[in-house]
């Protein structure tokens, strides 16, 4: 970043400083500029004072040369900042000096006109939201990307039978199709939650000025349409001091890489040598430098810890706002590190798990056999037995029963002959004539899941239904 030798420039560039009898003092200027990481917001910036630009020029507040000058230098900018040949200047602060400074160089007088019945503080709102609502739209295009590569494997995958787990303990056959649902069920909640957010971000501040309007006979309108807003921010200290749409926004980003964390972590575990369920190619995974065996799942366990930063900038932006007094202070500043963050954090995220779980195998027989052990097919004995009239905690009692004895013998409840089964479940000669030889489709794997045969159900055929639904809604979108 070039600094501007010259220490005049605090009293001839920076906007703000006639007032002042020494410049600032560069420790200060350091601490307080903040064209480091918001000149990023420029081509927003730009687009911002365009619209408001062409308002004063309809209202007769700017000439219509003025404009014209405004647009021919913002063109000038814009290329500048895209070909990356703008000279940001620290001394000039931020986005906003650095760019107008920059126009007043390149029209003269148009330039220093454009600020009129403007600030900072609502320049600075519009710009975020501006590019919080780009953000989100490619989040939410991220999150479809994710879902519809998910229903590829879950498509794939609808009859593929794994232990379904609770409390880390097998509990009951399920389809991984039907697993991998699940997260498309939460991933498309996130979506919702970000376009809701979106809504709320997609709201005009300029107009407010300072913090009270101004004088003008701005068009507020006008502004909001030439930029896309569903609607302005309805009081001005609101509109320049609020962050909740950005709070608002880490929040939804923030359950979303929960989500991606919780997905992460099944990953993590599916594809230890111990469990063998799964596998991700090569190029997700790295080596370890002294361990030669290794192929170590980085990605979801960088997801997983990227979750916590993520985590950390909401916590960050509640806590900026939670002591300010109405109307902008410069505590906001402090707002576009965390916010950019999360959005950078989510999107990489996401685009990285759209391919990996393209690059996702799994190992149908260790699933099986997993789901073999632990007498996953258990409640399904009780069931049967319910249809059969026993009242269910009898019918509970019974199936522990013979889960004890198939322990003793260390064979699965399939295992057992009929008359071995009738003996185990220590029901009387009566209850036991209930149980008969079709008893043994309901003790298998496919007969368990294929029984779940309900909206929700981990039946393979109620997966395929749930993926031809959810592609019909995303492609709907
Ligand atoms: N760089 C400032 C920010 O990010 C812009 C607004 C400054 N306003 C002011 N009154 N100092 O919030």
């Amino acid at each position: 970043m070039k600094q501007t030798p010259d220490s005049q420039l605090h009293n001839k560039s920076a906007g703000w400083s006639a007032l002042f009898s020494e410049p600032v003092s560069e420790l200060v200027k350091r601490y307080t500029a903040s064209v480091d990481f918001d000149q990023r917001l420029g081509l927003f910036d730009i687009e911002g004072s365009l619209a408001h630009a062409k308002m004063l020029a309809k209202q007769s507040i700017i000439s219509e040369q003025d404009l014209a000058d405004i647009e021919r230098g913002m063109a000038q900018i814009s290329l500048e900042i895209t070909n990356d040949q703008f000279n940001w200047q620290l001394d000039l602060e931020d986005v906003h000096l650095n760019i107008e400074a920059r126009l007043t160089e390149l029209v003269g007088l148009a330039g220093k006109r454009l600020h009129t019945g403007r600030s900072r503080n609502d320049q600075v709102a519009t710009d975020i939201r501006l590019w919080l609502r780009a953000q989100i739209e490619d989040i939410v295009l991220a999150l479809k990307q994710l879902q519809l590569a998910l229903l590829r494997v879950a498509e794939r995958e609808a009859a593929t039978i794994l232990p379904g787990f609770t409390h880390m303990q097998v509990a009951q056959p399920v389809t991984f199709g039907h697993h991998i649902l699940a997260y498309v069920n939460m991933f498309s909640r996130d979506t919702e939650r970000l376009i809701d957010c979106r809504k709320r971000t997609n709201q005009l501040p300029l107009g407010a000025a300072a913090l009270a309007g101004t004088t003008y006979p701005i068009d507020r309108a006008f502004v909001a349409s030439l930029l896309g807003f569903e609607g302005l921010c309805e009081n001005s200290l609101d509109a320049v001091s609020d962050r909740d749409f950005a709070i608002e926004f880490c929040a939804a980003a923030s359950i979303l890489m929960m989500h991606v964390s919780r997905l992460s972590e099944e990953l993590i575990i599916w594809m230890s040598p111990r469990v063998g369920f799964i596998d991700l190619a090569d190029r997700f995974c790295t080596g370890s430098s002294i361990m030669p065996q290794k192929k170590n799942p980085d990605v979801p366990e960088l997801a997983r810890g990227k979750t916590g930063r993520v985590y950390g900038d909401l916590v960050s932006l509640l806590t900026l706002m939670k002591g300010q007094p109405l109307a902008y202070n410069k505590d906001n500043q402090e707002d576009k590190e965390p916010l950019f963050d999360a959005a950078d954090t989510a999107l990489q995220t996401l685009l990285i798990f759209t391919e990996m779980v393209q690059g996702l195998t799994v190992k149908p027989d260790n699933m099986r056999n997993a789901a073999l052990q632990g007498f996953s097919t258990a409640t399904d004995l009780a069931d049967y037995l319910v249809k059969q009239g026993l009242a269910f905690r009898d019918a509970h009692e019974a199936v522990a029963h013979a889960v004890k004895v198939c322990t003793a013998r260390q064979c699965d409840l399939a295992d057992l002959t009929l008359p071995e089964l009738r003996a185990a479940t220590g029901l009387t000669a009566e209850q036991q004539a209930l149980i008969t030889s079709d008893v043994s489709h309901c003790l298998t794997l496919e007969g368990s899941v294929s029984a779940r045969n309900h909206i929700g159900g981990t039946a393979p055929n109620q997966v395929l239904a749930a993926v031809a639904r959810a592609k019909s809604r995303l492609e709907a979108d």
